[in-house]
């Protein structure tokens, strides 16, 4: 089978750096088809230019988040004043506009849903694949994929440092081998309280359950919820990673850059990156 990794991308000053990484590692896994969906009005020269030095077999796509849930970029980039009155307000406005993005701005949703839409107008029963959500910030190691490979529906396995946990991760009855629970402790409640990160679809059954799509009419950190609800029940579920003992998948975050020097220069109709691609 096919690994198919559905990545959205957006354009931000260590876009570059996530999208090379997250190559690298990509080159290591063999058959693997890389869609990765720009959020975005247009391709950009970055994403083509980095997809053409790969030699991955990949579709590059676009399609822009619509308004009310784009986000405004990150409001700590342009701040040049050194005022404390200032700052307190700018961090004030930050906290509740990342609170606010949380709760209605879910990241990603048109763009996996176009991956989804390509997936089903371009491929056919006879295709085997597996379809897999790679965020463009995580870190994998290269198991995760031999893991995921023969997913007959729907294949789980922990993801480290999400969630508030060092691990979130399926509990399993070892008797069945089947999923009986989560160890979530955020919102424990969720129908399937796991990671992006944490699952893979086979192709043929995204193909089957052809209505199913991510959206935004849902709250933080219930996409994974929302859209396994429409392919799967629990006791389904297909335990990988030696009965979920191994954690072979990151959700890291990358730090944005402290850019107050370019921001200075920036102020003076400056760039330290004139004629090179950061
Ligand atoms: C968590 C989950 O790990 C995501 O899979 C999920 O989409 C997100 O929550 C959510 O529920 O909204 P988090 O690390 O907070 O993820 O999200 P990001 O890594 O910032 O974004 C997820 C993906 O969407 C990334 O590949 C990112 O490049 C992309 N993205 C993010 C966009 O395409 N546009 C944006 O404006 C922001
Ligand atoms: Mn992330």
């Amino acid at each position: 089978p096919v690994i198919y990794a559905v990545t959205p991308t957006y354009a931000r000053p260590v876009q570059k750096a996530e999208l090379t990484r997250l190559s690298q590692t990509l080159m290591h896994v063999s058959n693997l088809h890389w869609i990765v969906i720009e959020d975005a009005v247009k391709k950009s020269s970055l994403v083509e230019n980095l997809l053409a030095r790969t030699n991955l077999n990949h579709t590059h796509l676009f399609v822009q988040t619509p308004v009310p849930y784009r986000r405004k970029g990150s409001v700590n980039y342009s701040i040049t004043n050194n005022c404390d009155f200032f700052i307190t307000n700018i961090i004030m406005i930050s906290m509740f506009f990342n609170l606010f993005s949380f709760f209605f701005q879910p990241r990603g949703v048109e763009q996996r849903n176009a991956a989804l839409r390509w997936l089903r107008k371009n491929k056919t029963m006879n295709d085997k694949g597996v379809v897999y959500f790679a965020d463009d910030d995580n870190s994998y190691s290269l198991q995760v994929f031999d893991e995921m490979r023969y997913t007959k529906e729907v294949s789980v396995w922990p993801v480290g440092l999400v969630g508030g946990l060092m691990v979130e991760k399926p509990i399993l009855n070892l008797t069945t081998g089947k999923v009986v629970g989560w160890n979530s402790a955020w919102r424990p409640d969720r129908p399937f309280p796991i990671d992006m990160a944490g699952f893979a679809i086979s192709l043929q059954h995204i193909l089957k359950k052809s209505k199913a799509y991510f959206a935004y009419n849902v709250s933080g950190g219930f996409q994974e919820s929302h859209i396994l609800q429409q392919l799967t029940v629990r006791e389904n579920l297909e335990p990988k990673a030696d009965n979920c003992t191994q954690v072979l998948v990151w959700h890291t975050r990358t730090e944005g850059p402290r850019l107050t020097e370019e921001n200075k220069l920036i102020a003076r109709g400056i760039h330290s990156d004139v004629g090179l691609e950061v």
